[in-house]
């Protein structure tokens, strides 16, 4: 079988930041460690009035293309990922070829475009849809764009307030790919539910408590039925466990799942269940209080043993350094912490070629995966390449007021006219919803 996976990736944050320890909490009346310790946040990045998830999403195809001497013949796919489209109709990825096309000067004639959904995993799914395309051997030696692209932006004074954030990831799916190989090794727990959703709506209705707990059974669920075809697996079998983050608080709590599942300890929610009187597995996370109490002490007092500290240290933590700066970005957050992880092996000088990820993803709605990739050779050169460093760094830090604005500007229902806080620089620029941006 033909090795298949991301050949290259490139990120592109929202150029304003907002911070939540010195701005957002006092305006909320919160202890800053609410959101820099309990959620696991120190800001988050958001859009200026220029950028949508159309430019996000050009931008960073634009930079891979670029880095990597691509013309439009060299894609036979582009499939964009988003829950925050404004198109019933036209796929996303229609806009952000026409973006493109006004650099290349030549079209993508030829070449598949769609837009995947279902919620935050629609990233990983478009993944898939194109390792399936190519090991089919329908892509006539062509490589597929996987753009997943997201404002995450909730109600002013939604508890997801906090979690908010912009901004794009593209990936380059290929034959011989030089980051990460994609296994067929998957497993899936998905069941109808109505913890997130946005029908016609674009700010998100959410019962906050109770998705994180059925994010938490569905990657469990996902968990069992990727061992079913992987078999067993142990804890120091991946070099990282990437899972989508919607606030790194979450990945704290899945890292604990995963692990307890890995070291074979999952009769603690039966016994649990069975010692406060109540039916084991159906009834283990729904929001009984007496049963979160018991497994928080639990899961507290196993947090503090080294072995799992050290683990989590080594294979979870790296993961969420990206996230903890930009906050959530619902399709491209799985992605992002990838990047994040393997960042992390190149800052620490970490001979990773060989070693396995194990990606997590979710989407509320609500289904988990669970895949496994496999590092490659040039994956070092691949996050060298990357300039995230330098776009944090270039973010716009926001005052209060202009927090508010740009949530008006970006709220559908409003029609705020404000002046850019940042000046595009050589990107894609919004110019009227629904049409294309142009590149300045
Ligand atoms: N110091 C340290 N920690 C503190 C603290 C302080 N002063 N104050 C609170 N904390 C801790 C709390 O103990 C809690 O930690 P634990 O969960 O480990 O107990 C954490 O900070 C958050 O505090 P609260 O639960 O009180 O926060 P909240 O109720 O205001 O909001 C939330 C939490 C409901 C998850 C909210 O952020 C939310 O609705 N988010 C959007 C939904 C979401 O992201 N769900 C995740 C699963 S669904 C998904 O993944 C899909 C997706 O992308 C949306």
């Amino acid at each position: 079988m033909t090795a298949v996976g991301i050949d290259a990736i490139e990120i592109w944050t929202g150029n304003l930041k907002l911070d939540l320890p010195g701005t957002f909490a006092p305006e909320k009346g919160e202890d800053p460690e609410k959101y820099t310790k309990g959620l696991g946040l120190n800001a988050s990045s958001f859009p200026d009035s220029y950028e949508d998830i159309v430019t996000m999403g050009a931008n960073a195809a634009h930079r891979l293309m670029e880095r990597k001497g691509l013309e439009p013949d060299d894609i036979g796919r582009i499939d964009v990922a988003t829950e925050s489209a404004f198109d019933n109709s036209k796929p996303v990825s229609t806009y952000v070829a026409g973006c493109l096309e006004q650099v290349y000067g030549d079209d993508f004639h030829h070449a598949n475009k769609g837009e995947r959904k279902f919620a935050c995993i629609a990233g990983t799914q478009s993944l898939d849809d194109a390792f399936n395309w190519i090991q089919a051997g329908r892509n006539r030696g062509r490589s597929a764009l996987v753009i997943a692209t997201d404002t995450a932006l909730y109600a002013r004074g939604d508890a997801g307030e906090a979690t908010q954030g912009a901004g794009a990831v593209a990936m380059l799916i290929s034959e011989d790919p030089d980051l990460v190989e994609l296994s067929t090794e998957q497993g899936y727990g998905s069941a109808d539910e109505t913890d997130f959703l946005k029908p016609n709506q674009q700010f998100p209705s959410v019962d906050g408590k109770r998705s994180v707990q059925v994010y938490l059974a569905r990657m469990r669920e996902a968990l069992e039925d990727f061992e079913s075809v992987a078999g067993e697996t142990h804890p120091d079998q991946f070099a990282y466990i990437p899972f989508h983050t919607p606030f790194p608080g979450m990945v704290r709590k899945a890292g604990m799942l995963v692990y307890r599942h890995m070291i074979r300890d999952t009769s603690i929610e039966d016994e649990l269940a069975e010692e406060i009187g109540r039916q084991p597995r159906a009834e283990a996370f729904d929001d009984d209080e007496a049963f979160h109490d018991a497994l928080r002490e639990y899961m507290d007092a196993l947090k503090d043993t080294e072995t799992y500290q050290e683990w989590y240290e080594a294979t979870i933590d790296p993961t969420l350094t990206l996230s903890r700066e930009v906050g959530n970005w619902y399709t491209g957050s799985v992605h992002v912490a990838r990047v994040s992880a393997l960042k992390h092996g190149l800052e620490n000088d970490l001979d990773l070629a060989g070693s396995k990820l194990l990606v997590g993803s979710y989407g509320s709605g609500a289904q988990a995966e669970g895949h496994a990739e496999t590092i490659q050779d040039g994956w070092k050169d691949e996050i060298e390449a990357l300039n995230i460093d330098e776009q944090l760094d270039a973010r716009y830090d926001m005052s209060w007021d202009d927090y508010e604005e740009i949530h008006d500007v970006h709220n559908h229902d409003m029609d705020v006219d404000v002046e850019e806080f940042t000046a595009p620089e050589s990107e894609f620029v919004f110019d009227g919803w629904g049409r294309m941006g142009e590149r300045k």
